[in-house]
């Protein structure tokens, strides 16, 4: 099934509106106009989980490192990056994938935040132990994006209804900006990753209010999605990151953007029906 439809998205390239190609120098290209406009990306190379050891290092060298197979792996492989990346005063940002992983992801942040001081994560708004992992992780100070999250879990362990994901969202934001206030605050960066309007606009006048600096926080969003609301963080003066997803194992992320939003699924039907009438009256 993934492989069809992988076959007809790079074929008719509606998912080219998401994904910025299958290999990295699609990716780079795609990347172009963001490094003209001196826009910050984070570039990451889909791929959910490798089989063999062999498979996590050759993912190393761009990146999904076999936390299922091998945790040890894993850890080391991410310190290998973050290093290459801190010899190139760059960072590393962690995605936060379903809750059988969080535990096992937090735990190689720490390592990696403790040795190179370059690593970030991302936190999910929707689960109940973000608020407590935020505290845990408070004194290494790695950059944190904060995410409602994207994975279906279960009611003992996640907020299940939009109202209360906002409100934890809400809430785990201002339990941030009061960490960044505090006099040990120096050196934390937090970044409000969401397209969700209401909370764009919170988090603005929360900055406001507190007065914060352009080097304490960021906005992130998505490749392709709201891309009024990204113009318009921009033209506000916030600092903006677009988070660019790129690789050959796309579908999954592809199909995780289309759940989110049946807007998008009528997008990639009325795609389709346009290309098939293209290629039939050619
Ligand atoms: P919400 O879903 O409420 O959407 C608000 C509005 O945004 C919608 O009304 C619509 O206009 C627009 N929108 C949202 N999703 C859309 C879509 N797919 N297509 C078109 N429009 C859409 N999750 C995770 O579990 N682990 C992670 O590591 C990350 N990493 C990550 C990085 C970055 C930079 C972002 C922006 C998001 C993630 N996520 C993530 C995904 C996140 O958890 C969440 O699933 C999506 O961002 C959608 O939620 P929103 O906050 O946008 O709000």
């Amino acid at each position: 099934m993934t492989h069809g439809i992988a076959r007809l998205g790079t074929r008719y390239g509606f998912a080219r509106r998401f994904i910025a190609g299958e290999t990295l120098d699609e990716a780079l290209q795609a990347i172009a106009p963001f490094s003209q406009a001196r826009q910050p990306v984070i570039l990451n190379h889909l791929g959910e989980n490798v089989a063999t050891r062999d498979e996590a290092r050759k993912a190393r060298d761009s990146y999904q490192l076999g936390l299922d197979l091998d945790p040890p792996l894993c850890l080391s492989l991410t310190r290998e990056i973050a290093a290459a990346a801190a010899a190139m005063r760059n960072s590393i940002e962690i995605d936060m994938e379903g809750s059988a992983y969080t535990e096992a992801t937090l735990r190689i942040v720490e390592k990696v935040q403790a040795e190179q001081g370059n690593a970030g994560v991302a936190v999910q708004a929707y689960l109940f132990r973000s608020q407590a992992d935020l505290e845990r992780l408070a004194p290494l100070k790695p950059k944190i994006r904060l995410v409602k999250g994207a994975y279906r879990e279960s009611p003992s362990m996640a907020f299940q209804r939009k109202s209360e994901v906002d409100a934890n969202y809400r809430k785990l934001l201002d339990q941030m900006f009061d960490q960044l206030l505090l006099p040990n605050g120096e050196g934390l960066r937090v970044a409000i990753a969401t397209h969700d309007p209401a909370l764009v606009d919170y988090a603005c006048a929360r900055i406001r209010r507190l007065r914060l600096m352009p080097h304490q926080y960021e906005f992130q969003m998505l490749l392709g999605i709201r891309r009024d609301l990204q113009q318009k963080v921009i033209s506000q003066g916030h600092p903006f990151r677009v988070y660019v997803p790129f690789g050959e194992a796309w579908v999954p992320y592809f199909m995780r953007r289309l759940s989110e939003r049946p807007a998008n699924i009528s997008f990639v039907l009325r795609t389709l029906l346009a290309e098939s009438k293209k290629t039939n009256s050619n």
